[in-house]
């Protein structure tokens, strides 16, 4: 078990900051929830612990070394949202996997390893030459779990591994991944734009908007007792659980404010969010710490954070 950290790190891309300054931690054998609006930054902050993106300021660590001090092969690994462009088409899935694995022990160990992550991920081990053209959606994401798993990581990023599958089959993979999570104690950022999903297998939520945090806490508390307007809006614009949990339909956050969407490159000043915010100047004009004051810093480490001057 590791705990993944994020300290202060800040990733640009030129003028862009598309992640400005987040502290996050995944406790040892937990899932951190990270959701979000596209262009958020969520992305660009796990491919920043996987040493794909450049961070600019501040740290990751893992165990507490700096991930930048790993080896290559980092007890870290990520599945991405598409599962066509992560396996190589030409290659037997079972290859594929074994190509994943360290190095070291002998072809009858790794046949047998890659028929054991078959069948963890709920695949027939007799698949194992099956080219992945041949699997549906699904199963292609379920091998590229197993693919990560050989690996060995301690820690799994998810990056929105549902929001390419058809909704009949997300509810599978998202049972899957938090039974594999629990049963090989993996510390897990689990990153999706669709709050339902979020919900569903994190112990942890935070929510990011415009390349920060704006709030982060126990799920069950930023669920039910959320303390910043954005993810109150999120929320009020997530299905009811009664309503199918992974209908996208309606979990879009566009349905959030009819009005202008956020620009990365252009942040507001004080608040990021004041543009939108119901409980804001738009609404209360003389709520003017809004527009002058940055409420970053007034998040804090308490285990339920929001940076808002408002919060609730
Ligand atoms: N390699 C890159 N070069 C330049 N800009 C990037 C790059 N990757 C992401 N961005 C920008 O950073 C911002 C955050 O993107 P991303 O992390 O993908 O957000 P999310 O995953 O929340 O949708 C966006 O404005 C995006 O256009
Ligand atoms: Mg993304």
């Amino acid at each position: 078990m590791s705990a993944l950290e994020f300290d202060s790190v800040s990733v640009r891309y030129g003028k862009l900051t598309a992640v400005d300054g987040v502290s996050l931690t995944v406790p040892s054998g937990q899932v951190v929830g990270l959701v979000g609006e596209s262009g958020s930054g969520k992305s660009t902050l796990a491919r920043a612990a996987a040493g794909l993106a450049p961070v600019s300021a501040g740290r990751v660590l893992l165990d507490g070394v700096d991930v930048r001090r790993l080896p290559r092969r980092r007890p870290l690994q990520m599945v991405f949202q598409d599962p066509y462009s992560s396996l190589d088409p030409r290659m037997a899935i079972g290859e594929s996997i074994t190509e994943a694995m360290p190095p070291g022990p002998s072809r009858a160990e790794r046949r047998a390893e890659v028929a054991r992550l078959l069948e963890l991920v709920h695949l027939d081990p007799d698949r194992a030459a099956a080219l992945p053209g041949r699997l549906s959606g699904g199963q292609r994401q379920r091998v590229a779990l197993a693919r990560a798993l050989a690996g060995r990581p301690k820690v799994l990023i998810a990056d929105e591994i549902t929001s390419a599958l058809d909704v009949s089959v997300q509810g599978a993979v998202l049972n899957l991944v938090r039974d594999v999570q629990r049963r090989l104690a993996l510390s897990m950022l689990f990153i999706s734009h669709n709050l339902a999903v979020v919900r569903y297998v994190s112990d942890v939520v935070a929510v990011m908007y415009l390349g920060r945090i704006v709030e982060a806490g126990p799920a069950e508390q930023v669920l039910t007792d959320p303390r910043h307007p954005y993810t109150r809006d999120l929320l009020a614009a997530a299905p009811s659980a009664h309503r199918g949990l992974l209908d996208d339909a309606g979990t879009g956050t566009d349905a959030l404010a009819d009005t202008e969407p956020a620009d990365p490159h252009h942040p507001p000043p004080g608040c990021r969010y004041h543009p939108r915010c119901p409980i804001g100047p738009l609404v209360h004009p003389d709520r003017t710490v809004c527009v002058t004051a940055d409420p970053a810093g007034s998040a804090g480490a308490r285990p339920h954070r929001a940076a808002c001057h408002f919060a609730a």
